[in-house]
Order: structure tokens, then C-alpha cells, then sequence
């Protein structure tokens, strides 16, 4: 998957997208960071034809108007992939962070103006603050394997309530334990960005070979064979997914 900030040239990300059309069989997905509709919805047309075989939008807004509405936010979203839908017949998915109120309705709408892939979650940017040096800083750029856990809850919900919709899980996946999970959970595929700003590419290999070992050790021959198997409304208790406050666990180990 390759990336689009906007400093970039856009001639320049075009001929990313065109390269490796021409040398590997695998599909190409372009991904780009979008404000507004009105500056992106030509460039969408562009990536089609540099052959990129679907578009990843990857949205947000930072909403520091107190006067704006959370409805009226979402719509922002709604609107991009509509006007994108209109011009372009390529896959789409929508790449979104974690603060929704409702994120199953925002997904949904998504799925109803033309998404046919929603990325759960982006990672973003994080301020912190040096108490010695009186300044902001940044916090960790990369995540951790235990950051896995958000995005966990939110496929295994969002898998079964917006079932047409296909989800790459992303954020804190690192290891082939957290694929095989992730794929449990009812992910179609699953993004990794952090493991191999850190250890390196010959992670997909390593990952793959983990996956592999724990498919053959349960006598499993296909991705199918066990996606989505502990989804929301395939386990028996579907509140393990819904429990979020920590009282009843405290209570119960006292
Ligand atoms: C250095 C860095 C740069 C990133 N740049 C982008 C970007 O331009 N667009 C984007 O959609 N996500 C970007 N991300 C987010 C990652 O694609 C990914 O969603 C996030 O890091 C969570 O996945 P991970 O836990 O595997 O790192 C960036 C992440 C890192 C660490």
C-alpha cells in the first residue's frame, strides 16, 4: 500500500502507484489522507488510471469547533466517499480512528454510500509533555503489541453488524498470534506498519510462517476455515465484547 501526504507531488505518488503495477501480481492499493472532498475527488480519478486496483481513504478531522456538531463531522465522511464513489468504480475503503460515538451507524453509512472496506483503526500522532523542559513533545511514534486490544473489540462487533463490509484490522499487530486473532475476530485481512518500521520486512515472512504453524497445529487449510469464528455472535456470552467498565472483574477478585 502506498501513501499520499499532501506535501508529496502528486505526479510523483502517481508513477509509486504505476511502478509496481508493472512488476508484481500482487493487487496495488493507493491510500490517501483526506481533509476535504473538493481536493480530492480529481486526484481519485488519476489513481485509477495510474491502475491502482482500489483507493484507501484515510480520513479524519480534528474537531476543535465548538460549535460544530458531531453529526455534521460525520457527514464530512459521508460526503468524501459519496463524491468519490461517484467518479471513480474502484474499491474503496475508508480508514478511520477510534473516536465515534456510534461507530457500527458510522460504519454502516459508510457501507451504504459505496465503501466496501473500512480500516479499524489508524494510529495517529500523539502530543506529550517533557516536565523538565516545560514543551510538548511526541509520544511513542510506534505502537506496542498490547495496542491491539481497541481494534480487537471493534472487528469482532463490527464483523457481525455491518457484516457486508470487509475489515483490515490495523494498530498493534505484531506477531502472527495477533493475526491469527484479528482473523478470529472476523478480519478479512490485517495492515502491520509499526513491526516493520521496527524489525524490518522479513517480519511478513516470519509472521506468515507463524500463522501457517498454528493453521497446520488445528488442522486448518484455508483463512476461512476460522474467520470470524469468534465474532461477536459466534460465541456463546457476545458481552465479553460489550464489557467495558472494570467493576465486575474487581468486585470478583477481591
Ligand atoms: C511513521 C508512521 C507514518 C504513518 N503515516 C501514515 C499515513 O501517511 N497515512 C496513514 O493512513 N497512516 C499512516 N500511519 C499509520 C499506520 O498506517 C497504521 O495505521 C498505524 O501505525 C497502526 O498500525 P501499527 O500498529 O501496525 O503501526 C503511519 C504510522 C507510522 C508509524
Amino acid at each position: 500500500m502506498t501513501n499520499y501526504a499532501k506535501s508529496n507531488s502528486v505526479e510523483e505518488y502517481l508513477k509509486l502507484i504505476e511502478s509496481p503495477k508493472k512488476t508484481v501480481k500482487i493487487p496495488v492499493i493507493a491510500s490517501i489522507n483526506c481533509m476535504t472532498a473538493a481536493e480530492w475527488v480529481a486526484f481519485a480519478r488519476d489513481i485509477e488510471k495510474a491502475g491502482a486496483d482500489a483507493l484507501e481513504l484515510n480520513i479524519f478531522f480534528m474537531a476543535l469547533q465548538k460549535e460544530m456538531s458531531s453529526e455534521k463531522i460525520e457527514k464530512l465522511y459521508y460526503e468524501l466517499v459519496s463524491r468519490i464513489r461517484e467518479v471513480t468504480p474502484i474499491p474503496l475503503a475508508v480508514k478511520v480512528g477510534l473516536q465515534f460515538t456510534n461507530l457500527t451507524a458510522v460504519v454502516n453509512n459508510l457501507y451504504v454510500r459505496g465503501a466496501r472496506g473500512v480500516v479499524l483503526f489508524n494510529r495517529f500522532y500523539e502530543p506529550d509533555i517533557d516536565i523538565e523542559n516545560l514543551s510538548l513533545t511526541s509520544s511513542d511514534v510506534f505502537s506496542s503489541p498490547s495496542d491491539i486490544r481497541q481494534s480487537l473489540r471493534w472487528v469482532g462487533i463490527i464483523s457481525d453488524k455491518v457484516e457486508k463490509i470487509d475489515i483490515a484490522a490495523s494498530t498493534g499487530v505484531h506477531d502472527g498470534k495477533a493475526v491469527i486473532k484479528q482473523i478470529l475476530a472476523g478480519a478479512s485481512v490485517v495492515q502491520i506498519c509499526s513491526v516493520l518500521y521496527r524489525k524490518g520486512e522479513g517480519q511478513v515472512r516470519v509472521i506468515l510462517d507463524e500463522l501457517t504453524a498454528w493453521m497446520k497445529k488445528k488442522g486448518l487449510n484455508s483463512l476461512e476455515e476460522f474467520r470470524g469464528k469468534l465474532s461477536y455472535s459466534h460465541i456463546p456470552d457476545p458481552s465479553v465484547y460489550e464489557r467495558s467498565q472494570f467493576m465486575k472483574y474487581f468486585s470478583s477478585h477481591h
